[in-house]
Parts: structure tokens; sequence; C-alpha cells
């Protein structure tokens, strides 16, 4: 096991016993980041949203959107309960600590934020353990809406008014230094546990990477200024 990355399919929490505790840590790991983020987001991100929402139909997209966050939630959460895993103490990221003070702020979160979560769905949907794999797999789609839905917000307040660029951009600078934070270190332990038991395919640094990629590519469309990188990514994202 020391280098080749394990490989076989678990198919249920039961089965976990018969391989080192390590694996089941490992899984546990990644669900109760997934239960806690996806609680605090819906509740500071989406479930205020659907006030400040503008129309009819975007509070409704706004609602599906916030059921399918609590949703995400539930099933994360029940995958930790399945591993004996308490999920209820620990922290979430401050990245989910952003305010949300008006539809532009809830726009830029949903367009690129959630980019960040599919980027870590996308990486488990090839997990051993296959409890996760399904739940990844069941969840993406519903974080490619999100992110569809934030990039409706953003062209609508742009067709609106164009003074809302800066506006955007100046929610953009601020939230994009705090996504990059993410993916975690570069070297982390957890993430070499991550890869070497076939949980996980890539590094934190190859998934940053891709997350300044696919906000370029964002900010590019729709004519946005892209934020720099900050100095501690410097050196990782050179090439990004
Ligand atoms: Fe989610
Ligand atoms: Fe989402």
């Amino acid at each position: 096991m020391a280098t080749e990355s394990f490989r076989e399919e678990v198919r249920s929490a039961k089965d976990l016993d018969a391989f080192p505790p390590e694996y089941r840590t490992a899984i546990a790991k990644i669900v109760v980041s997934h239960a806690v983020n996806e609680l605090k987001g819906a509740l500071t991100f989406d479930e205020p949203a659907i006030r400040l929402a503008p129309t009819p139909k975007f509070k409704w997209l706004v609602s599906r959107n916030t059921m399918e966050e609590f949703g995400h939630h539930i099933l994360f959460a029940r995958l930790a309960e399945e591993l004996g895993a308490p999920w209820k103490d620990k922290k979430p990221l401050t990245l989910f600590d952003f305010p949300v003070a008006d539809w532009v702020d809830f726009g830029v979160i949903k367009a690129t934020v959630d980019i960040a979560e599919l980027i870590e769905l996308d990486d488990l949907v090839e997990a051993t353990y296959l409890p996760l794999r399904k739940v990844a797999k069941d969840t993406y789609p519903e974080e490619k809406f999100h992110v569809g839905l934030g990039r409706e917000i953003v062209t609508t307040l742009l067709e609106e008014d164009d003074g809302n660029r800066a506006r955007i951009n100046s929610v953009l600078a601020r939230l994009f230094p705090q996504a990059l934070d993410f993916f975690g270190a570069p070297n982390s332990k957890n993430n070499e546990l991550f890869v070497r038991w076939g949980l996980k395919k890539r590094g934190n640094s190859a998934m940053r990477a891709d997350y300044v990629r696919q906000v370029r590519e964002f900010a590019k469309k729709h004519s946005l200024e892209m934020p720099g990188i900050p100095e501690k990514y410097a050196g990782e994202l050179a090439s990004a």
C-alpha cells in the first residue's frame, strides 16, 4: 500500500472492518467536511437569498437551490453517521462566513464558490468507497445547476445596469482569495491519504489550479476583472 493507490470497491460501512482503520478515518474526514460546509453554506448563503431574490422566478430558483444544499448536507451527514463519525462539532471553513448583504453577493457566490464544490465532487465520483461515490454522482448535477443559477444572476445584473459591474468586481475580489483556501494546503497529509486510498484523484494544488482556470474563464466571459493570485499561492499557481 506504500505507493500504489487502493483500487478495490467497498460497498458499505459494514464492509470497512476488513480494512485498516486509516481507510475509515480518511472517508470520515471527507464526509464530515462536506456535511458541515454544505449546512453552513445553506444557512448563511442560500436560505437568506430567497428573500433577496428580486423576482418570483428567481425566488423559485433560489428555493430549489436552497432545498438541494440542505439535501447535500443530509446526504453527507448520513454517510458520516453510518461511519460512526461525529460531524456536529466540526467547524466549517471561514469561506462560509462570507456575508451575504445583497443579491449581487449571492450571485457571485453561486457563480464562483459552487465551482469549487463542483471540482471537489468531480474528484470523488470514482471513489473506492461506493456510498461516497453515489452521493458525489447524485449531487454533481445539482451543483452544476447552482453554478448556472449564479451565472444567470450575474448576466441579468449586468444587462439591467452596467453600473453593477463595479460591485460584482468588488465581491469577486474579496471572495476569490478565500475560495482558494477551500482546497487545503499544498502538501496536505490528509490529501495524500485520500489519493492513496482511492477516494480522490488529484492533489489540492491541481484542484486549486483548475479552480483558477474556471474562474478566469467566467471573468473573461462577462468582462469582469480577474482578481490577482494572493502571495501565498504565487509559487504554487505560477503556471495556472
Ligand atoms: Fe452543495
Ligand atoms: Fe451548491
